[in-house]
């Protein structure tokens, strides 16, 4: 490539991991690349991972050093793939591509885990000096090599031009089954099938739906991981017996992603000790933020979504380790406790209870993006999201494929719990969700995801919630006024302190 012609169709900025790999998954479909970082290193290791990876084939990443020469590398109007760190990064190098030039029809696409009110007041900010778009990345490492699942966002005009190239790298779909086509080959990417990337609208959509996508990542963890314990400490399995439960359910309708990698993580034993990997493994949760800001938003826009919401609490609890330990010592749990239920019964019932979990989950998941696109004025399209979420990302699933066909039936399907299937499949299998529920709680082994699932559901269900009596409490201590269920006439109140106690109109 020579230094003087601008022959780079894209320009890319950011080379860790994700970015090297979201680089690779271009170059291998057909797109020269001006690369940058501010460790120039990190180029250097992309170059040559393509050089290793494709020998033989003209080389398609090329090395710059500065902005500059990256705006000067790409030919106009430019496209520019932003992967650097959320937050004053995104800024950062933003700032850095005005002071080289960059032009107003110019489109900069950041790739990363950005807070959605960032990206939104981005696309303001930004307009008239360049087109800010998104375009939220989810599947890890390898998801960006050999195909991620897409959510862009942002100017309209800006999608038709980024269209082809999103498409190219996405995941991709078999359109008859739903399932993933699996591929990793480097230099063989899969260009049949339907991309796991569509326009999800504007004002920072893009980068809600991904959070919403963690959240629902969250919750699909931690529910998981309660079944485990259940396993491992009321029915003492060894991690290599659940893995193999694991891989069983990995068959039918649980299968996924996350319980494919539980039984691989379960099978490891840690080369050091001899051990299962899992019981070396400290007990303490990471989280970089997407769970808490979908909790806080779920929040925010008056969303039920305990399930994720208590996944996140779940991670903080765990972190509280050494109190826990000495809480261990001194606070009794239940005497003779413990599962009554013989092995393969439990474990059926547990599979059903995950299941049912797993669908409130996402019932949650999808409730709020419905309520926040009617907050934030987004015409969002529920069946294209869980379509997008069949492949690539973190919670793809077969799971997601009725999802899709349940929005497809009814756009305005207020829950899942809702669509003639789902309400068929919890119904079915509800009774030995309840007795997971109770099971726990007796055996004294904390299931806060699975149970807040069931409570949800039941509350979902419920005509007349106690709400009645809370609005009478409000009432009593600060005249809030409640409504009548007899009328529709406005609001009432109580003078709770006069002689007679009147109730009166508001
Ligand atoms: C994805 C993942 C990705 C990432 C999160 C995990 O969709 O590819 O969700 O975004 O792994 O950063 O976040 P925590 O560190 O909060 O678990």
């Amino acid at each position: 490539m020579s230094e003087a012609t601008p022959e780079a169709k894209i320009g890319f900025i950011g080379m860790g991991v994700m970015g090297k790999n979201l680089a690779l998954n271009l170059a291998d479909n057909g797109y020269t690349l001006a690369a940058f970082d501010l460790d120039r290193a990190k180029v250097e290791v992309a170059i040559a991972q393509e050089r290793a990876e494709a020998p033989q084939a003209a080389p398609r990443i090329r090395g710059c050093s500065s902005y500059t020469e990256l705006l000067a590398a790409t030919v106009s109007p430019r496209i520019i793939l932003l992967s650097v760190p959320a937050g004053e990064p995104v800024d950062h190098v933003c700032a850095k591509l005005i002071d080289a030039g960059i032009q107003a029809d110019d489109i900069v696409v950041d790739t990363g885990n950005s807070l959605w009110t960032d990206t939104r007041d981005r696309e303001k900010h930004y307009a008239g000096k360049f087109i800010f778009f998104s375009t939220a990345v989810s599947g890890g490492e390898e998801g960006a090599r050999f195909g991620p699942a897409l959510m862009p966002s942002g100017d309209p005009y800006a999608w038709t031009r980024l269209r082809p190239v999103m498409e190219a790298i996405a995941a991709k779909v078999d359109p008859q089954s739903g399932l993933p086509i699996e591929r990793k080959e480097p230099g063989n990417p899969v260009t049949e099938g339907e991309p796991c990337a569509a326009y999800i609208g504007d004002s920072g959509s893009g980068h809600y739906v991904k959070m919403v996508h963690n959240g629902i990542e969250y919750a699909d963890m931690q529910l998981i991981c309660e079944v485990y314990h259940l396993m491992r400490h009321a029915m003492a399995m060894t991690p290599a017996e659940i893995a193999e439960v694991f891989r069983e359910w990995n068959t039918g309708p649980l299968h996924s992603y996350l319980i494919e990698i539980s039984a691989e993580v379960l099978d490891q034993i840690d080369q050091e000790s001899g051990l299962p990997l899992v019981d070396i493994i400290l007990d303490k949760a990471g989280q970089k933020g997407t769970g808490l800001w979908t909790a806080v938003s779920a929040l925010q826009v008056g969303a039920p979504a305990p399930t994720i919401t208590n996944a996140v609490f779940a991670r903080a609890l765990s972190t509280l380790k050494e109190v826990r330990v000495e809480a261990s010592k001194s606070l009794p749990g239940p005497v003779g406790g413990g599962i009554k239920t013989s092995r393969p019964e439990m474990i059926e019932q547990l599979h059903d209870a995950l299941y049912c979990a797993k669908i409130c989950a996402y019932a949650q998941g999808f409730q709020l993006m419905q309520m926040a696109a009617k907050e934030h004025g987004w015409a969002l399209n529920f069946s294209s999201i869980a379509k997008i979420w069949r492949a690539g990302c973190i919670i793809r699933a077969v799971f997601l494929q009725p999802i899709a066909e349940a929005f497809e039936r009814n756009p305005d399907l207020h829950s899942l719990l809702m669509d003639p299937f789902f309400a068929e499949q919890v119904g079915r299998y509800q009774s030995n969700w309840r007795s997971v529920v109770a099971q726990a709680v007796l055996a004294g082994i904390p299931a806060g995801a699975i149970s807040s699932a069931l409570a949800y559901y039941d509350s979902y269900r419920t005509e007349v919630l106690p709400a009645n009596l809370l609005q009478g409490q409000r009432d009593f201590f600060g005249a809030h006024t409640f409504s009548r269920v007899d009328r529709n006439d406005g609001k009432y109140h109580v003078k709770w302190s006069e002689p007679g106690r009147p109730i009166v109109k508001a």
